[in-house]
């Protein structure tokens, strides 16, 4: 039996329906944990934010959801916190056990395996909620959930969140070549026609870094979530946005991204970090739809949109985004160059 072997937890895997094993199985191996450990703006974003707020840690108890490798639970005990409940369903929470016991915190931090909807916490109440549960489009894996339940069962009133801000943004890019190379493809794959995958692949938005010049319109933020006080249900949200074109080009695609803000002591400026295109990477990228028009744009053209985002029926981890635009060309061949459409797209 492997170290991550261990069959001690509150839920019980084969007891999940296929997407959740499939789910939880993702985070048991290591590789995907030294990839979330070496964001070094993700994981010292959080170091800087309980750092900061030292004051509001020291002798609280703590609650990491989705300990994964336990530094979080590490970040909150080394700096104050009395006592840290890391809870984490899948197996790599075995080495959390193990890190934190080699680096002096087992007195300080309990490791509970299992749901954090499952498992029994040692203590009724926390006064701190950690939790990284971002996924890509911020609401990718749906682990926000996971969050709030734990805030509504187990949150002293008043109690601190970290993070407890952040929003979904959304910008234009000029992004033929790629566009092109992705989706032409599968006209011709080794003399074969294998054209039907171009409907797939158009519905699939692209996770990946965009240089920040190929950025072509206006930014607008979609949706902004407080994690005091939203409910699973505004997760399923309806934005509508308006970009103006910044020069002559062509709108290929629309990139989103999302913002994070760490609540702060009084009179401090809060912990943020951004996943955008014009900030400095990380492993969230950032999300690309790609539109069924390339729209030609003069400086100053306005695409309108309306983008809709809903857990995803079968699955609800993954995501069903619609984008309705309406991009209204002036100037010359304003007419050929206006275009309205609806795409939809499936993020899993
Ligand atoms: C994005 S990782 C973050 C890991 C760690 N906190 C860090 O910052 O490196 C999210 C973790 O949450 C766990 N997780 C997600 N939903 C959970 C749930 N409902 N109950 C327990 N663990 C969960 C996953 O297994 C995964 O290890």
């Amino acid at each position: 039996m492997s170290k991550t072997d261990v069959n001690d937890s509150a839920t019980l895997k084969k007891d999940l329906n296929e997407y959740e094993q499939h789910y939880f199985s993702s985070y048991d191996h290591h590789g995907i944990h030294e990839e979330m450990l070496q964001d070094s703006v993700r994981t010292l974003s959080y170091r800087n934010a309980i750092v900061q707020n030292k004051d509001l840690f020291k002798d609280k108890i703590v609650l990491d959801v989705g300990c994964g490798t336990g530094i979080l639970s590490m970040f909150a005990a080394k700096n104050g916190a009395k006592h840290v409940i890391g809870v984490d369903m899948s197996s790599i929470i075995e080495m959390a056990r193990e890190i934190v016991d080699l680096n002096g915190f087992s007195d300080k931090i309990t490791l509970l395996r299992g749901k954090l909807e499952d498992v029994e916490l040692p203590y009724p109440k926390v006064d701190i909620i950690i939790s990284e549960w971002m996924g890509y489009f911020l609401l990718y894996e749906s682990m926000m959930d996971t969050v709030l339940l734990a805030r509504d069962r187990y949150l002293v009133e008043g109690g601190l969140i970290l993070p407890d801000k952040c929003s979904i943004h959304i910008a234009g890019i000029e992004d033929a070549q790629y566009k092109d190379e992705k989706l032409n493809y599968w006209q011709d794959v080794y003399g074969f026609d294998y054209s039907p995958f171009i409907p797939l692949v158009k519905r699939e938005p692209l996770v990946d870094t965009v240089n920040h010049s190929a950025v072509n319109t206006t930014r607008a933020k979609l949706v902004e979530f407080d994690l005091n006080t939203i409910t699973v249900a505004d997760l399923a949200f309806k934005s509508k946005f308006k970009l103006e074109a910044k020069n002559q080009d062509f709108i290929n695609g629309l990139i989103s991204w999302f913002d994070i803000e760490f609540p702060a002591p009084k009179g401090k400026k809060p912990v943020t970090f951004s996943t955008g295109a014009h900030a400095p990477y990380t492993h969230w990228k950032q999300t690309v739809f790609y539109l069924e028009d390339d729209l030609e744009s003069e400086k100053g053209d306005v695409l309108e949109g309306e983008l809709s985002c809903t857990p995803n029926k079968t699955n609800n981890r993954d995501l069903d985004v619609k984008i309705a635009y309406d991009f209204k060309a002036k100037g010359t061949e304003s007419a050929q160059r206006s275009k309205k459409n609806t795409n939809s797209y499936v993020m899993h």
